[in-house]
């Protein structure tokens, strides 16, 4: 019998979870946990380009972590320009295409441009289709949509009957990925936190107790060794999984 591949993920989702605690384990301020969580992002990168996953969406700031004290907030954003100055020419070199997904408009005028000029410069890259969501949230992603999809409506280009799914699932962040079949969450909680809702529907949930700034290879195996276990139903039954499909009964 031929053997079969192990299926691997598509596209994975992570959850970049324990960075403040990282750095609280070692009696240092939660900017030094952010800051080894940004080299954990670079061997993240290095797994998926090596293993051939196409897609990869890395939660780096919610819509709600504005709210946290202004301190961490500033670090991030001093953090989060500096990667955008050092980084971006590494990844166009490597072949991946940079893109971010959230409400940009909040981000200091600087940092907009360093994503646009990022996206510009990588935009036909094949290998990986890297995608950062920062101050991005599921419930706003899906607020959003629906409002393009009303506006179409008021001015006549829509009829309400013509709302569908993937009418909706056009309008949402992702569109034109496919949805991701596997979903990590270092830093042990068990939890969405406002991530990709709509586009998650399907997708494998994967936790680890692992924090961010820990993460190597070695977990990300792990976890897509594991995703390649699951048995993904979509509502049906596991026999009509094994059944041929009628196209290829002679
Ligand atoms: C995730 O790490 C990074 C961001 C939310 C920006 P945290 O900062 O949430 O780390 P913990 O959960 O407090 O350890
Ligand atoms: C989720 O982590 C957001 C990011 C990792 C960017 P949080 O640390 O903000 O999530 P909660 O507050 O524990 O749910
Ligand atoms: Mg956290």
């Amino acid at each position: 019998m031929p053997t079969r591949a192990a299926p691997l993920p598509h596209h994975i989702a992570i959850i970049m979870d324990g960075n403040g605690r990282w750095a609280q384990r070692r009696h240092r301020p939660r900017i030094i946990g952010h800051r080894a969580g940004a080299q954990a992002v670079k061997r993240c990168v290095e797994f998926c380009l090596q293993r051939g996953i196409e897609a990869l969406t890395l939660f780096a700031f919610s819509s709600e972590n504005w709210n946290r004290p202004s301190e961490e907030v500033g670090g991030l954003m001093k953090l989060f320009l500096g990667a955008l100055e050092r980084e971006v020419d590494e990844l166009h070199r490597l072949g991946a295409r940079l893109r971010f997904i959230g409400e940009r408009s909040r981000f200091d005028p600087a940092i907009q441009a360093r994503m646009h000029a990022a996206e510009a410069l990588t935009a036909s890259n094949p290998k990986l289709q890297l995608t950062i969501a920062a101050s991005y949230g599921g419930r706003q992603d899906i607020v959003h949509a629906a409002r393009l999809l009303a506006e179409d409506v008021a001015a006549g280009r829509l009829l309400p009957e013509q709302i569908d799914e993937s009418a909706l699932s056009a309008q949402m962040a992702l569109a034109d990925l496919p949805a991701p079949d596997l979903f990590i969450r270092t830093g042990g909680e068990l939890r969405i936190s406002n991530f990709l809702l709509w586009q998650m529907a399907y997708t494998e949930l994967w936790f680890t107790d692992t924090l961010w700034p820990d993460v190597d290879a070695q977990m990300l195996q792990q976890a897509v060794d594991d995703f390649a276990t699951r048995e993904r139903r979509f509502g049906l039954t596991s026999a009509q999984l094994r059944a041929p499909h009628p196209g290829n009964t002679p």
